[in-house]
Order: structure tokens, then C-alpha cells, then sequence
């Protein structure tokens, strides 16, 4: 069997940047993968995360391994985050973290844990959602359903359709949900959406599993965490993978935690013993550079400071190249409305361009776009944003 084996098909994100670097044309653009860029087109490692490293190397004094579930300060920032300073739930035991290999590490290890646990259930994932979650929930051996989300008519949410999926959903089956800065639509719920959704889950006693990628790239570190806190009192278990990847910059680092919170710190124990038990079977223990930073950084004062403005001038910046790239295509005089790119959140955007069109782009223009019309808008720039108009002009005009 392994001499005939076909090759997989590229991987729908990391694939493309595979294709960008191959790719000669100097005007080439890569808007497809998810990291952030500033005006120069640099993914820069931000000052905080200079300054923790250096840090680190004078005060590090051990490689050994750490725990299963990473290091009990790291635990503990990632928890403060997630919550909020002072919020009850950090002491009530009912919140347990371990130390993953990235927000994807989390994802596959509660995943894993769930499909053992629960191996009749399935896992409800937006229309559309990232494009790596169906993969790695189905490797979990999950069957995977899809539940309404993002309505290309009126680039908003079909709040009604999903409410009605989610309000059939049965005891036990998971619902994957975005905290913030919806991945790929870039389109979130609003509090009062959550609040209704909160309901639902409490009802239905279905798990919210949610996906925290991009805390502090919505609007900010705190408002971010609404749709979180509101789900904190269900009565079923709720686990929540997030990341350092980008409100950090530590991609490579491969920094993420997933977190389990229960009714009450007795069950927390119970499930977490055996999220540490997948982790033992799967990487036995995280990686300790990125966590030690972020620990760093989230335990000092100044430096903590210094990263919230760092990711602040980060959230500002994509806002403004959205401003920016409306107010381009407008010039264009392209027949179609744009404006709703400015609305959306986070690094991504639903363009709206058809998948013809992508390819178009990919194949004449050296433009690098997700399929389905996912364009990364941090991979924008003063020095490409002409081209990539005058590009989308051509697409449509096709
Ligand atoms: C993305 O959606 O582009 C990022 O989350 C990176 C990835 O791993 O796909």
C-alpha cells in the first residue's frame, strides 16, 4: 500500500505560503496564513518578548522537563487572562490549564480527550469555520456537523439559523465556538447574542468548546473575554483553547493552553487527570521556551505594560489597513460595495471574492488568498496595496 500512495492534497492555509515562497514574481503577495504585519511588511518580534528572553537567558537556570501540564506560573497567568484579575473563578478550583503546544495543541488534545470520553458524540463547527478544525476534530475521530454562521448576503452573522440548529443540538455533543475575531469571516457575536447562546448551551447541556485565538485583537484584552464569561455558569464542563501565537507574536514558539472549567473544582480534577493523560500519551510535556516568556512578560509589571501597548499598536494597525483597502477598492470604481471589510474583526477578512477569483488572483497576480475569500489583512501594505486593487479590479472584471 505505502509504494502506490497518492500524495495528500496541500494544507489549505500552509500550503499556500509553501506556494508564495516557491513563487518568483516580485510583486507576489501572501495574504493567506494568519500573522500579523506591520506597515513594512515585517513580522516583527515585539519588544516585550526581547526584553523577557533576555531575561530569561541571565535568570534561566534548568532544561529539565516540566510537568505534564506546563509550569504552575504560566498556568496561572494564562488563567488571569482568559478571566480577568480578581475574577472568582481563579480561586474556585473549578478552572484547570495545561500548557499546550499552541492553540492547535489544545484543540487536539481536548479533542482527543473528548472523543474518548464521549465517543458517541459529534462536534458542531460554524459555517465556515478555520479550516484546520474539521481536520483536527476528525482525526480525533470526531463526525463533524456544521451549524449556520456567516451570511455572505448581509456579511453578518445568520443569527436566527443558528439558533435554531444550536437549540436542536443533543446533551453531550460538542459546539465549537470563536471567543473572537471569527476565523475566517472575521464576523463575531454581540454580547446580547451571547448571552442567548449561553441559554441554549445551559438547556441543551451540549459542551461549548471555544476557540481563543485572537484575545486583544478584537477590540481589546478585556472586551474580547465577553463571550467567555458568560458561559462560565452552564452547568456542563467548558474547555477553551487559546494562544500566544498572535497577541504575543510567539508563533513559532508554539505557545497555547487548554483549559477546563467544571461545576465544581472535584470535577475539574477529575476530567484534567485525564487531559494530562492524553498529553502524556501524545507529547508527554509542553515545550518550555514560549510559556517561560510568556510568564515573564505577564509577571512583570513594565513588561506587561509594554506588551499590552505592542499588541494595542498591533490591533490598530490592521484597523486602520481596513480603512485603508475600503477606501482603495472604492477608488477602483469596482461595482461592488467593500465597506463591510471595515466592520469586521481581527486579522481576517471575508473578502467576498469567489473561489474563481482567488484562483484568478493566485494564477495571474502572485496574490495569495485562502479559498474561499479569507484574506489576511495584516499582509497588506503601503507598498502592495495598488497592486492588489488594481488585481481585485482585474478578478472581477474576469
Ligand atoms: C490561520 O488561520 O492562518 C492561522 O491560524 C495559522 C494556521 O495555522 O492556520
Amino acid at each position: 500500500m505505502l509504494e502506490s500512495i497518492s500524495p495528500a492534497p496541500p494544507d489549505a492555509i500552509l500550503g499556500l505560503t509553501e506556494a508564495f515562497k516557491k513563487d518568483t514574481n516580485p510583486d507576489k503577495i501572501n495574504l493567506g496564513v494568519g500573522v500579523y504585519q506591520d506597515d513594512t511588511g515585517t513580522t516583527p518580534i515585539l519588544e516585550a518578548v526581547k526584553a523577557a528572553e533576555e531575561k530569561l537567558l541571565k535568570e534561566e537556570t534548568s532544561k529539565s522537563y516540566l510537568s505534564i501540564s506546563g509550569s504552575p506560573q504560566y498556568t496561572q497567568c494564562v488563567q488571569t487572562l482568559l478571566f480577568g484579575d480578581g475574577h472568582e473563578i481563579l480561586s474556585s478550583g473549578r478552572a484547570k490549564t495545561a500548557h499546550t503546544p499552541g492553540g492547535t495543541g489544545a484543540l487536539r488534545v481536548g479533542a482527543d480527550f473528548l472523543n474518548q470520553s464521549l465517543p458517541d458524540a459529534s462536534i458542531w463547527v460554524s459555517t465556515p469555520t478555520w479550516a484546520n478544525h474539521k481536520g483536527i476534530f476528525s482525526a480525533s475521530g470526531f463526525e463533524i456537523k456544521d451549524y449556520p454562521y456567516y451570511d455572505p448576503q448581509t456579511h453578518g452573522i445568520e443569527f436566527g439559523a443558528m439558533k435554531k440548529v444550536l437549540s436542536n443540538i443533543p446533551e453531550n455533543d460538542i459546539v465549537l465556538l470563536h471567543v473572537c475575531c471569527h476565523n475566517p469571516t472575521g464576523v463575531d457575536l454581540e454580547s446580547e447574542q451571547w448571552k442567548e447562546i449561553a441559554a441554549i448551551a445551559k438547556t441543551q447541556r451540549w459542551i461549548p468548546f471555544l476557540d481563543f485565538a485572537y484575545q486583544g485583537f478584537g477590540a481589546s484584552l478585556e472586551e474580547d473575554r465577553r463571550g467567555l464569561l458568560g458561559l462560565l455558569n452552564i452547568d456542563t464542563p467548558l474547555f477553551v483553547a487559546n494562544s500566544f501565537s498572535k497577541n504575543v507574536g510567539l508563533y513559532r514558539e508554539r505557545t497555547g493552553a487548554l483549559t477546563v472549567i467544571a461545576q465544581d473544582a472535584f470535577k475539574a480534577d477529575a476530567i484534567f487527570s485525564h487531559i494530562k493523560a492524553t498529553i502524556r500519551t501524545n507529547y508527554s510535556n509542553p515545550p518550555a521556551h514560549g510559556g517561560s516568556i510568556v510568564e515573564t512578560i505577564l509577571n512583570d509589571d513594565t513588561l506587561r505594560q509594554q506588551w499590552t501597548e505592542e499588541l494595542t499598536d498591533m490591533r490598530n494597525q490592521i484597523a486602520s489597513v481596513r480603512s485603508t483597502l475600503v477606501q482603495k477598492l472604492a477608488e477602483k470604481d469596482i461595482p461592488q460595495d467593500f465597506s463591510f471589510i471595515e466592520k469586521q474583526k481581527g486579522m481576517f477578512s471575508f473578502s467576498g471574492l469567489s473561489d474563481e477569483q482567488v484562483t484568478y488572483l493566485r494564477e495571474n497576480k502572485a496574490i495569495y488568498i485562502v479559498k474561499g475569500g479569507r484574506i489576511n489583512v495584516a499582509g497588506v501594505t503601503p507598498q502592495n496595496i495598488d497592486y492588489l486593487c488594481e488585481s481585485i479590479r482585474e478578478a472581477i472584471q474576469q
